[in-house]
């Protein structure tokens, strides 16, 4: 058909981008001018050489019309530096018991260390990325949590989505950190899958994409769920030995952006290179997909 010179493999390989390409076209009108939340979690981002994927990645959405937030996790990484400072590190429920040494801990390598490294890799790959944590601008106002009483964690009260979208509006992809602080400056540790589904659900984002190390959800038999609703991640949560850890606060925060109106929550396994993309731009899911219940879907 085309290039006669061409020999036929190779002419079938370049037809075959052309239609990868193509394929993607009507995803990119559906992301088009939207934002999208993206949580990039502490473990995938232990893996160095995804690092330049997932910038890659970041960067394709900028150019597809889309406004990524993306707020990252670090909690391994909390672990590894209490280790070597002689803090022991204690999780409840998935949440990482908080002291004021802790505290401090998570505020240098969360806003600090984590921060930069993902900001710089993002701008080398021509990305304008801005990194702030919940503290800059007041953009993440909380309170102690109360029950159960962690210390230091804090719950978000209230959100200044206006700080993101201005910066969004001008080409920016703002990184956010998980600290945030009350009205009398005391900084907290808010666990960042919490913290992208506030956001999500102050920006009205299209999506809310969470980045892990593991293939997605697994149920009880350990299998891969591809789909399932909220009402269904509530009977997970509820059943016993099945979600554990991190994935608690992963479930919890999925439901509760799902009820602020999100229309779908994406649980993607960030070692697979180009899970993004791959996500949002081809028609093979990744990962987990959460939708709404058939009645939130309905509300307006
Ligand atoms: N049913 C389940 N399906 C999948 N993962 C599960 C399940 N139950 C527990 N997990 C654990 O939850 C972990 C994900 O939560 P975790 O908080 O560790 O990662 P993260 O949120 O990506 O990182 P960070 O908290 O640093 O941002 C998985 O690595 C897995 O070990
Ligand atoms: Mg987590």
């Amino acid at each position: 058909v085309t290039g006669p010179d061409l020999p036929p493999q190779i002419r079938q390989r370049t037809v075959a981008k052309a239609h990868t390409l193509i394929e993607a076209l009507p995803f990119m009108r559906e992301h088009r001018g939207k934002v999208i939340v993206i949580k990039y979690g502490g473990a995938a981002m232990d893996s160095a050489p995804l690092a330049r994927p997932f910038a890659e990645d970041i960067a394709l959405l900028v150019h597809a019309g889309i406004s990524p937030v993306i707020v990252h996790g670090g909690g391994p990484q909390v672990t590894r530096v209490s280790q070597q400072l002689g803090i022991e590190t204690t999780f409840v429920d998935g949440l990482r018991v908080t002291d004021a040494q802790t505290l401090d801990v998570a505020t240098m390598v969360l806003a600090g260390t984590l921060n930069t490294a993902i900001v710089a890799s993002l701008v080398t790959h021509d990305v304008s990325a801005v990194g702030l944590s919940g503290v800059d601008g007041g953009l993440l106002m909380a309170r102690r949590q109360s029950a159960p009483d962690l210390g230091f964690v804090g719950e978000v009260v209230h959100v200044r989505g206006d700080i993101l979208r201005t910066l969004a509006d001008r080409g920016f992809v703002p990184v956010v950190a998980s600290i945030a602080m009350d009205e009398f400056g005391q900084a907290y540790n808010v666990n960042a899958d919490v913290v992208a589904s506030e956001l999500a659900a102050a920006l009205g984002a299209e999506k809310l994409v969470y980045i892990n190390d593991v293939p997605g959800l697994m149920g009880t038999g350990g299998e891969l769920i591809s789909e399932l609703s909220s009402a269904q991640c509530l009977d997970l949560l509820a059943q016993p030995g099945v979600v554990e850890g991190g994935m608690i606060p992963k479930l919890e925060s999925a439901v509760a952006a799902l009820k602020a109106g999100i229309a779908r929550v994406h649980l993607v396994d960030g070692r697979v290179e180009h899970a993004l993309v791959l996500e949002l731009f081809t028609p093979e899911g990744v990962g987990t997909m959460i939708t709404p219940d058939a009645d939130e879907e309905l509300a307006p």
